[in-house]
């Protein structure tokens, strides 16, 4: 939108001129504000400039009107700064439903990044124009910070849970990604580019990077060699422990009484702190994985749990035999749990 400025940088997301919106009616506001004030001082400075050496001002009471109107008018305009910008920071930070995932985690000095379809690169990030794409963020170290100018995105990244983030990009191009939270020695050289193609150009790429392993097979072998299925069955579907087909984006009820959304940060603290939130009806008998997996692991034992779908709701006894590879079939789309 406002590429003419060049205090701004390129605007190539869908939610970058809506930050942009924000930032020029801030800038607006203190402008104004930064005059008026300016202007009544120098006013003030001449009215009532002192005329005789023996001049003794009239002493000022206060004035109660004068004061609600100063508290009144700058409160509005903060609410309206706080309303506007919670709708954008809020819609930018619920993923869409149908958004194409891509798995980041951050490292002392690099951005790693895996593809739902199993291409991994090191501090480049290509997606196709004009399609949701949502980042699941985490680390391996210290906190770190994906942002990406040109699309007004900038999210930390925190050791020990999940951001997610989501953009759709609106023009083709390379944009910078830097890291945005000093973490050490080599922050200055975290940096990377997103490289936005036509989506034709992003199928070639894809098909050109392909990779043996999905997150999702990877999560697969990992849950087989870790032992979870002991527990939850080779296709999830529950024992001695809960159930998994299915369970990414429900209602889950813990031994408490309250119920949680089983998301990626949910699923993440059962894997590394199960007893933090046991599920009604099953007891405290999970280990901890927590040193045993890494981070990139956790994110392929979650790729494997989202793809899990439930075969037979109704009895979930012995549906699926142990060599199924339904994981195999992780892009065909989930049907949204609402
Ligand atoms: Cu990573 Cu700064």
């Amino acid at each position: 939108m406002q590429s003419w400025i060049p205090l701004v940088p390129e605007s190539a997301s869908t939610v970058s001129s809506k930050v942009d919106a924000i930032y020029f009616y801030l800038s607006g506001v203190t402008l104004f504000f930064t005059l008026l004030i300016s202007a009544i001082l120098v006013f003030f400075v001449v009215r009532y400039r002192r005329r005789s050496p023996y001049e003794i001002p009239r002493p000022i009471a206060g004035s109660h009107k004068l004061e609600t109107l100063w508290t009144i008018i700058p409160f509005v305009i903060a609410m309206t700064i706080f309303g506007w910008s919670a709708r954008v920071y809020f819609e930018q930070y619920r993923p869409p439903q149908n958004a194409m995932e891509v798995y980041v985690v951050g490292k002392q000095w690099m951005w790693k990044i895996q593809h739902s379809t199993g291409q991994r690169e090191i501090n480049e990030l290509h997606v196709p124009v004009g399609r949701k794409i949502k980042l699941i963020m985490t680390t391996e170290d210290v906190i770190h910070d994906f942002f990406v100018p040109a699309f007004r995105m900038k999210a930390d990244v925190v050791p020990g849970k999940y951001t997610t983030e989501w953009f759709e990009a609106t023009k083709t191009g390379t944009y910078h990604l830097f890291c945005a939270e000093y973490c050490g020695m080599n922050h200055s050289g975290m940096i990377g580019q997103v490289i936005v193609m036509e989506p034709r150009e992003f199928d070639n790429w894809l098909t050109g990077n392909l990779s043996n392993t999905t997150p999702a097979v990877a999560g697969q072998q990992l849950f087989q060699s870790l032992g979870c299925v002991s527990c939850h069955g080779a296709n999830g579907e529950g024992g001695r422990g809960p159930t998994l087909a299915g369970l990414y984006g429900k209602q889950t009820r813990l031994a408490g009484g309250e119920t949680v959304v089983a998301d990626e940060s949910y699923l993440r603290e059962s894997i590394l702190n199960p007893q933090a939130k046991l599920v009604e009806g099953f007891g405290p008998i999970m280990p901890t994985f927590q040193g045993q997996v890494s981070e990139d692991q956790v994110m392929q034992l979650l790729a494997f749990i989202k793809s899990l779908q439930v075969t037979n709701p109704q009895q979930s006894a012995p549906a699926a035999s142990p060599t199924s590879t339904r994981a195999t079939t992780q892009a065909t789309p989930r049907p949204n749990p609402k």
